[in-house]
């Protein structure tokens, strides 16, 4: 049993502690009381059906503590999950929040090896690691999917830890023991390596959600039955049927600060297509708006902000973008969010907690993803939702 301390309670950091602690003792590290209170009472602060599960029942060695002495101080292995904001004034990920962790962790606790479980730039932990003088700092990239965040690691595709070595393997290992799926693949690589991972792997997912949605642009500007289209392609077995489905664009906390970080992390090395992804979330959101307003809609009821069905997370939702491009065209806008008390400050709408009222009131209802509720209402529906899938 290891004593591991993970900063950070949020997709990444809780769904690490809540795998980890059930082998080992674990105290997880947050700035928000309201996030620690939370797991020391047993709830998840966030949607995830088996972290709610596993803390309700309540046979974790995990505690959570605003204290980084406590947590840190005798501990094996501190993972962080802290944000890493994308800042487009510098082009790149804002990664204090690391640093604050490393430092607290270095002022209380000499021997720990540190694991990055944010995502950071490439080149950052290296270049970290030289500036601090520090040699126990480890980047593992985290492939989870939001609401889906602990079963993801409890059945990974993959581990992947930067650093060749018996450490980088006994971290490895220490999340490969921890997970139900036996005989996970694990890969070592350099450090500058996983971090690149990492961001290519969301960029591709980023081609992936682009390029459906392009042929569903252009389909909706063809006559062309979309959902035709992408059944004849997805029957190749290259090509695939899953994470098919057209959307508002790519959204979320990762796919679009990933690809911009990636993108920034080109400046030197020719690209044309990293570049063409960003681009065509952008384009995707106008052609959206654009079919929107072709049904010339005076009130328009947005059906949920978050970025996907069972995800209570609308942070860079795609609908958010849309909403601003519907509003500076004079569009009335109202909300239906039952997973939000208020709108965020920058969103032109009214917040309408009544769903009956939300949706008689508007005389469009736009929805990134089709909720069976909205059966009622198909003759006012707008969604590109075909597959009825994320
Ligand atoms: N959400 C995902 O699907 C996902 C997937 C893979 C990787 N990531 C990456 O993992 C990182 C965390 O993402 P997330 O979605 O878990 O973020 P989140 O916002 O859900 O959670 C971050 C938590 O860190 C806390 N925090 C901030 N500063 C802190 C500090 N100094 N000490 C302790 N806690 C602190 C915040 O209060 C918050 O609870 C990001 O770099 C993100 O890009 C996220």
């Amino acid at each position: 049993m290891k004593r591991i301390a993970v900063a950070g309670l949020g997709y990444v950091g809780l769904s690490n502690a809540i795998l980890l602690a059930r082998q080992n003792r674990v105290v997880a590290v947050d700035v928000s009381a309201e996030r620690v209170a939370a797991v020391n009472a047993g709830r998840a602060p966030i949607a995830d059906p088996d972290c709610e599960r596993q803390l309700a029942e309540g046979a974790l060695n995990l505690r959570a503590t605003l204290d980084p002495q406590e947590a840190y101080g005798d501990a094996d292995y501190v993972f962080i999950a802290t944000p890493t904001n994308y800042d487009p004034a510098t082009h790149a990920f804002d990664t204090s929040s690391i640093e604050a962790v490393v430092a607290s962790v270095r002022a209380v606790n000499s021997r720990a090896v540190m694991v990055i479980k944010s995502t950071v730039p490439v080149g950052y932990t290296a270049a970290l690691s030289k500036r601090l003088g520090c040699e126990r700092i480890l980047f593992s990239p985290e492939f989870l999917r939001e609401g889906r965040a602990l079963h993801d690691n409890l059945y990974p595709s993959r581990i992947v830890v930067g650093e060749f070595s018996a450490r980088g393997r006994s971290v490895a290992d220490l999340l490969a023991k921890a997970a139900v799926k036996r005989d996970v693949p694990i890969l070592l690589t350099d450090p500058t390596e996983a971090e690149a991972i990492k961001l290519f792997a969301n960029t591709y997912l980023a081609l992936r959600v682009a390029m459906f949605n392009e042929i569903d642009s252009f389909a909706m500007q063809e006559g062309l039955d979309a959902r035709e289209l992408i059944e004849g392609l997805a029957m190749d077995p290259r090509v695939g049927d899953d994470y098919n489905n057209p959307s508002f664009g790519y959204g979320g906390y990762c796919l679009p600060k990933d690809s911009k970080q990636l993108l920034a992390n080109f400046a030197d090395a020719p690209q044309a297509l990293i570049g063409a992804i960003v681009a065509s979330n952008d384009a995707r959101k106008s052609a959206v708006t654009a079919a929107i307003l072709n049904r010339k809609p005076r009130r328009v009821g947005v059906h949920r902000l978050v970025m996907k069905a069972g995800s209570d997370n609308f942070r860079e939702s795609a609908v958010q973008d849309i909403m601003q491009r519907l509003a500076a065209a004079g569009i009335e806008l109202i909300v239906h969010e039952p997973a939000a008390h208020a709108l965020p400050e920058s969103c032109p709408a009214r917040l309408e907690p009544d769903f009956d009222s939300f949706a008689q009131n508007a005389d469009l209802i736009i929805a990134n993803r089709a909720d069976p509720e909205l059966a009622p209402y198909a003759s006012k529906l707008f969604t590109r939702d075909l597959f009825g899938a994320n």
